[in-house]
């Protein structure tokens, strides 16, 4: 996949207004600041692309982009304790229609934060794609922040709660570049 032609396609506020696939498709979920925006943005090499903020909640629609025929599916975080119960409402709405769809649901990129256990909704979001027999990556992400050593032992720990295979759970960081490429291989291979 060709990532420099990375552009912006469209935004939804809903489930129901977005189209049918048309191509293979890469979706992004996980907690409110985990890094999803980030991510795409070091997978396209373009910083401005997606709009990242340090304040959780920045993505609260649906937004697509697309590289080299394939659609990239940036989806709002869960898990935002400042929310208001009709934005959490809103967020499982918008979430749990979208998955509904009939789609090319080629993976799903479940994100994690690397530093922490993971929490009862990164469960529940992961038990759902395993339920769901969704095609998913874990991506631990801000890698960065922790020692080599800390982020083995952070692996081991996560892989066992979660209890998803290590050869689907992707060490990474949006700053350094770890394990992007991986997570590219992963993609064309579940896109081409
Ligand atoms: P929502 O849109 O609110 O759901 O958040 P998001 O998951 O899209 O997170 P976003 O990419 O906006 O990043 C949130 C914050 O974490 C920003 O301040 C980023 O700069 C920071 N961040 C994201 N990825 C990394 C990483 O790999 N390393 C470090 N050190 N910081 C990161
Ligand atoms: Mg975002």
């Amino acid at each position: 996949i060709n990532y420099q032609r990375a552009h912006f396609v469209a935004s939804y506020g809903k489930a129901s207004q977005i189209p049918p696939s048309t191509c293979p498709e890469v979706s992004f979920v996980g907690r409110s600041n985990v890094g999803k925006s980030s991510i795409m943005n070091k997978l396209f090499g373009r910083k401005g692309l997606v709009k990242v903020s340090s304040t959780p909640g920045k993505t609260s629609n649906v937004n697509f982009f697309e590289a080299d025929g394939v659609h990239f599916v940036d989806l709002p975080g869960y898990g935002f304790a400042r929310r208001s119960k009709a934005e959490r409402d809103r967020w499982a709405q918008l979430i749990g229609d979208f998955f509904d769809l009939e789609r090319s649901f080629n993976l799903v990129v479940s994100l994690v934060d690397i530093r922490h256990d993971p929490s009862a909704l990164d469960h529940q979001m992961i038990a759902f794609l395993q339920e769901s027999e969704l095609p998913f990556v874990v991506a631990l992400t801000k890698a960065d922040k922790l020692s080599r050593g800390k982020q083995n032992q952070q692996l081991a720990a996560i892989k066992q709660q979660l209890n998803v295979p290590a050869e689907d759970i992707i060490v990474t960081s949006s700053e350094t570049g770890q394990g992007i490429d991986e997570l590219k291989r992963r993609i064309e291979a579940a896109c081409l």
